[in-house]
């Protein structure tokens, strides 16, 4: 496979015939840079590059009118056309080189007995918090065929749509921060319940919760590589609340084991792990076995390389906020990350989440100012 690019971009917003200047494109550039073929650019992607921030006027059918029709999460996300149609919209209007499915961590819970919601202002709700061992006997094994078909349907079509121009990248929710949500009952400031867990009685209630949540999340990656995914994050993004002496027991066994899994069955898939706040456990996280660390904005990022060694790639790592800032200092501050990660083996993104009131044509001129890039 060819690994090289486009070379110039200009976003679709104003070239509608962007589709037919894609013509001769044959790459997935992630894969190539994560491989260390020899790219001529970073590949770019931008975690929720898909949402609120993407307003009325630049599409017709923006994400935001989308929500006054849907107005829940859910639906939004467990709808096939409505995933297809969220999960293409920045790829029809920025054309990055990875393509995220719309859905989200929570979205295995329902199959697994743990009914949620996601209500707009508040975040994640658990209807009924796990505390016990006998509430952790309730919680069922992941079935993806049977339980969120709307998955690999819509990463099916997904594929054919982006047609190998870009990667289409799947994701799940890593055991220890998928514990936390269903023990907290929702998002948490201080992790007061599930350290109580950990701390107390690990073995009885925590240990099994995260194992139930390794083997379905294995199987969870598996079927979305099968159904179209090209690449799959693992979000672990509150493990970095542990100290880490406690992520080495309660989070990386579980993610090495189901690396360790996949890698078993799909040797091929890319894997990126995510965390926030992650540099005091940056070593630790490779020993995961992922292909890709993605590092938050809070390390350096030729800091974070030198730590984790040129062997495996890294993504990220400009600061979501640095996108409400100057066109110029955008174009800099991509220049230096990209400078400081070097050549090959480097996603641009940033490093965590685009905010909501992101200015829309910042993010425009993120992907302008990356796809120009020449190593
Ligand atoms: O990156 C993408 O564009 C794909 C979509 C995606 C969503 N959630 C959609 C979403 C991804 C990759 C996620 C992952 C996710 N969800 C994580 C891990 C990443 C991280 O942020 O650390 C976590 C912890 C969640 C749990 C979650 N889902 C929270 C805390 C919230 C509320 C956030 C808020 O700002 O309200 C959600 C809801 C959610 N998931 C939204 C989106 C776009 C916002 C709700 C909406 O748009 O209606």
């Amino acid at each position: 496979m060819s690994c090289t690019s486009v070379s110039s971009f200009t976003p679709s917003l104003f070239s509608p015939s962007k589709h037919s200047s894609l013509s001769n494109h044959k790459l997935r550039l992630i894969q190539c840079s994560v491989g260390g073929q020899d790219v001529e650019r970073p590949p770019v992607w931008l975690m929720r590059q898909a949402g609120r921030y993407m307003k009325a006027g630049f599409q017709i059918n923006s994400y935001q009118i989308i929500c006054e029709k849907y107005p829940s999460f859910r639906e939004r996300s467990e709808n096939v056309d409505l995933v297809v149609e969220i999960s293409l919209q920045p790829w029809n209007v920025f054309w990055p080189d990875g393509v995220i499915l719309f859905s989200d961590v929570l979205t295995p819970l329902s199959g697994m007995n743990i009914p949620f919601d996601i209500v707009k202002g508040k975040g994640p709700i658990i209807f009924d918090p796990i505390a016990t061992a006998a509430d952790v006997d309730q919680v069922r094994e992941f079935s993806p065929e049977e339980s969120v078909p709307y998955v690999g349907e819509a990463l099916t079509i997904l594929q054919k749509e982006v047609d190998n121009k870009a990667a289409v990248l799947g994701f799940v929710g890593a055991p220890f921060t998928l514990a936390s949500y269903v023990v907290e009952g929702g998002s948490s400031k201080n992790f007061t319940k599930i350290k109580c867990l950990a701390f107390s009685q690990p073995t009885v209630v925590l240990h099994s919760l995260l194992q139930k949540f390794a083997t379905s999340m294995t199987k969870y990656i598996r079927y979305q590589a099968d159904n179209g995914a090209q690449a799959v994050q693992l979000f672990d993004s509150w493990a970095t609340k542990l100290s880490p002496v406690d992520f080495e027991e309660f989070s990386l066994p579980y993610l090495k084991q189901i690396v360790d899994a996949v890698k078993q069955t799909h040797p091929d898939l890319p894997l990126i792990l995510y965390a926030t706040g992650s540099g005091g456990l940056l070593e630790r996280l490779a020993l995961t076995g992922v292909d890709v660390v993605s590092l938050d904005w809070t390390v350096d990022m030729a800091e974070g390389r030198r730590r984790l060694g040129h062997d495996i790639a890294v993504q990220g790592n400009v600061d979501p906020g640095i996108l409400f800032g100057s066109k110029d200092f955008i174009t800099n501050r991509i220049h230096d990350t990209v400078t400081k990660a070097g050549k090959g083996k480097h996603i641009l993104n940033l490093g965590h989440g685009i905010k909501v009131g992101t200015p829309e044509e910042n993010v425009a001129h993120f992907f302008e100012v990356a796809k120009a890039i020449r190593y």
